[in-house]
C-alpha cells in the first residue's frame, strides 16, 4: 500500500493497522517525513511502516495494489494518467476529499470533508470510462470494514 503525499503519516499507519503490508508513504516535505516517522515510533510501528522523502511523480507504482491519495484537484487529471499507466489490474485507489475527475468510483463513502472515493483498476478504468452519473453514497464504514479508512476532517493534513 502506498500513500502518495503521506503528510504526517496517519493514513499509512491506519493501513498498516488494517493489515496492508508493506505500507509506504511518499512525501516531499522532509519535516513531514520526520513527523510521520516519529508518529510511527510512538505507535510502536517504526519497523513496520516506511516513510520516504520522494516526489510522488517519480516513484513507480507498478507493484502497488492499494493507493491512497489526498491531493489538490488541480493535479488529479495528471495523477489519473500516472495511475492508469502504472497500476496493475485489480489495484484499488482511494481518493480523499476530491474525486478523480474521470474515473468511475466503485464506492463513495462519508460526507462532506470526510468523503472518499474508491476505484478499482480494471478493464473499465483502463478504458477510461467517464465518471458515473450516479453511484451509491455509502455511510462511513465501521471498524473492520474492507474499504480503506476514511479521512476524518479533524485529521485531514
Ligand atoms: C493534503 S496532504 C495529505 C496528507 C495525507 N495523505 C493524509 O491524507 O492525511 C497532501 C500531502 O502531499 C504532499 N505532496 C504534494 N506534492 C507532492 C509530491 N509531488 N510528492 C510527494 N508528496 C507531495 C504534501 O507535502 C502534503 O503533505
Amino acid at each position: 500500500m502506498v500513500d502518495l503525499g503521506s503528510g504526517d503519516g496517519r493514513i499509512v499507519l491506519a493501513a498498516h493497522r488494517c493489515g496492508l503490508r508493506p505500507a509506504v508513504g511518499y512525501e516531499l516535505n522532509p519535516w513531514l517525513v520526520g513527523l510521520a516517522r516519529l508518529h510511527a515510533w510512538r505507535a510502536g510501528c517504526a519497523g513496520s511502516v516506511c516513510y520516504l522523502r520522494e516526489d510522488l511523480w517519480k516513484v513507480s507504482l507498478r507493484d502497488c495494489r492499494n493507493v491512497s491519495v489526498f491531493l489538490a484537484p488541480s493535479v488529479l487529471p495528471l495523477l489519473e494518467d500516472k495511475l492508469l499507466a502504472e497500476l496493475p489490474a485489480g489495484a484499488r485507489v482511494v481518493s480523499g476529499r476530491f474525486p478523480l475527475p474521470t474515473w468511475q468510483p466503485v464506492a463513495v463513502i462519508g460526507e462532506g470533508l470526510d468523503r472518499v472515493w474508491a476505484y478499482d483498476v480494471d478493464m473499465d478504468v483502463h478504458h477510461a470510462r467517464p465518471a458515473a452519473t450516479s453511484c451509491p453514497i455509502l455511510p462511513t464504514p465501521g471498524p473492520g470494514s474492507a474499504l480503506a479508512p476514511s479521512l476524518p476532517s479533524s485529521q485531514a493534513g
